[in-house]
Order: structure tokens, then C-alpha cells, then sequence
């Protein structure tokens, strides 16, 4: 495996692996990589012949009240772990590396960033986009792998790519849980014990939401107050940031749950912000929206 942090050095590499007719597959992560990271290079060698994995804590995408500074960072495992799933290369770039110093140039989204995490984390999504756009102009991928955990960010990273032209195809990995529901997250090790046990109301919640919609009920509002009260048996309402149903084209609100619809929800527990999701009849979406098995 090699490790590179110069995008120029990447780049050429990526062109001359696609001049040799290998697919580029890229996985762009900030690190502290787990099991649901692992899926992703797992699935980018499905769809790939050269993978490449970024690690990069990315400043713009952090709130000033955020965990920017305490986000976990432990790049020699991380390194283990790449170069055990089979990484080709690893693209550790600092901040120079992805931001001129007097960078000036945003992708802002007007329409997906109106729901869900967008109101809550202001600029959040504004990073997220500019530094994808970055990366994969440094990774020049075939395909991207991208994980259904962050469902909003998937829809719009696809809604970048569409809009701007860019030529990169980009997929969806499913979500990775632990055994008990919990989808696993680098934020997970923020909690205590105790918070640990509470964390999974929100996959709970979410089953809770699915068996509804298999029984045949429709109602998005009936549901999501079903969903709110499971949470509000185990944290305070206040810390319920968010239970919604939207379509997962355009993530939009939706009354009635139908096949495509997105239920997501962002429970703080403690201190730490969580976020879950499930896509109603998801295998039917899989093939418009490239969501993987
Ligand atoms: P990060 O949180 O490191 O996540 C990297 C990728 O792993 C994202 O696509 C995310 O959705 C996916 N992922 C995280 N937990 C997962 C799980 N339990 N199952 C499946 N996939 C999971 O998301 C980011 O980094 C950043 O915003 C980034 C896209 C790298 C831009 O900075």
C-alpha cells in the first residue's frame, strides 16, 4: 500500500490507473476508520480495480461548537487497518494540501440542506461539498463509496456530482450496526457506559417505524410521533433534534410513507449528537439511487 499526502502525486497516479484501464474506486473517510469504513473499501473493491481511501478531518465541515479539536486521529492503526483490507493507496493530505491558503471557492446546495442535519449544523454541508469536490478532483475516481449512515450527505454528494457534471458515479453502502442496532460511528467511543445502553433507541425507533410500515400503516406524522415517544422514553424531549420522513430524491417532507421514503433522526445522548436512518422498501430504490446490497 502506498501512502502519499501530495494531490498532484495522487493524481497522476489515479491517471495513469485509469490510462491502464483500471476502474478507480475512492473512499474518503477522516479517519478513525471502523467496521462500516471497512464495508466501504470492501464494496469499493467490488466495484474497482485500485482503491483508493482519503483520511483527512476536514475543518470546514465543523461547527465552532463542534468536536473539530478532540476528533479522533489515530493514524498509525488507521494505517494497519487500510493496508490489511487490501488499500492501494492512502491519501493522508494535511490542510495546506486541501486548502490554498486563501481559498475562497464553496459548493453551497439550496434545496437538500433545507431539512434533517441542515438547519441544525449551519455551513455543515457547505464543508462537506467543498471538500468532497476537492477530493475527488484529486482522486479523479471512476466511483465513490459513500455510507447510507450519512444518508443526507450521500443524497447530496449524488446531487453535487449530477448538477456540476461531475464524472464520478457514486454509490451507497448500507449501514453497519452493531449487534444490538447500533450503527456504528466514530462519535460511538464519545460515550459513556451508561449512554452507550441508551444509544440504541434510535435503531429502535427506526424498527419500530419499519414493522409499522410492513403492518400497512402509511400515516408519516402517526409514525414519527410513535418514533418520538420511544425516544422520549429513554432521553429527554430536548434532546430529540430531529424525526422526519422525507422522499429520498429530493428530501422533501412526505405525509404518506410510501417505497423511497427516508425516515431519519438525530437523538443527542449525553453530549453526543447521534444520527440514524432507514429507506422504506430500500431494495426497490437500489438501482436509481446505487444503493448497495
Ligand atoms: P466519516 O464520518 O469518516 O465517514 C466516512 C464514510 O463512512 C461516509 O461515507 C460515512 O457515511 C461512512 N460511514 C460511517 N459510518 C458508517 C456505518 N456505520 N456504516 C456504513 N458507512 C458508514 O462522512 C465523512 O467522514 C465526511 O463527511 C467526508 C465524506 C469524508 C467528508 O469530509
Amino acid at each position: 500500500m502506498q501512502v502519499l499526502s501530495s494531490p498532484t502525486e495522487v493524481a497522476a497516479l489515479s491517471l495513469n490507473m485509469r490510462r491502464l484501464g483500471k476502474r478507480v474506486a475512492f473512499v474518503p473517510t477522516m479517519g478513525a476508520l471502523h467496521a462500516g469504513h471497512l464495508a466501504l473499501i470492501e464494496a469499493a473493491k467490488r466495484h474497482g480495480d485500485w482503491v483508493v481511501v482519503s483520511i483527512f478531518v476536514n475543518p470546514t465541515q465543523f461547527g465552532p461548537a463542534e468536536d473539530f479539536g478532540r476528533y479522533p486521529r489515530p493514524l498509525e492503526a488507521d494505517r494497519q487497518t487500510c493496508e490489511a483490507g487490501g488499500v492501494d493507496l492512502l491519501f493522508t493530505p494535511s490542510r495546506e494540501d486541501v486548502y490554498a491558503p486563501d481559498h475562497s471557492v464553496y459548493v453551497v446546495e439550496g434545496n437538500l440542506t433545507r431539512g434533517l442535519c441542515g438547519p441544525h449544523r449551519p455551513g455543515h454541508f457547505r464543508g462537506v461539498l467543498t471538500v468532497v469536490a476537492i477530493l475527488l478532483n484529486i482522486a479523479l475516481p471512476d466511483v465513490a463509496i459513500f455510507g447510507q449512515k450519512d444518508a443526507q450527505q450521500a443524497r447530496l454528494i449524488q446531487r453535487m456530482v449530477r448538477d456540476l457534471r461531475m464524472a464520478t458515479r457514486i454509490l451507497i453502502a448500507p449501514t453497519v450496526r452493531e449487534q444490538d442496532g447500533l450503527a456504528l460511528s466514530s462519535r460511538n467511543q464519545y460515550l459513556t457506559e451508561e449512554e452507550r445502553c441508551r444509544a440504541c433507541v434510535l435503531s429502535e425507533a427506526l424498527r419500530l417505524a419499519e414493522s409499522c410500515y410492513a403492518a400497512g400503516d402509511r400515516d408519516a406524522v402517526q409514525v414519527c410521533a410513535r418514533m418520538r415517544a420511544r425516544c422520549e422514553a429513554v432521553v429527554p424531549a430536548s434532546a430529540v433534534e430531529y424525526i422526519e420522513a422525507v422522499d429520498f430524491e429530493g428530501l422533501a417532507p412526505v405525509t404518506t410513507l410510501a417505497d423511497g421514503t427516508l425516515l431519519a433522526l438525530c437523538v443527542r445522548v449525553g453530549k453526543t449528537r447521534l444520527i440514524d436512518n432507514v429507506i422504506l422498501g430500500r431494495p426497490h430504490m437500489a438501482a436509481a439511487y446505487g444503493l448497495l446490497a
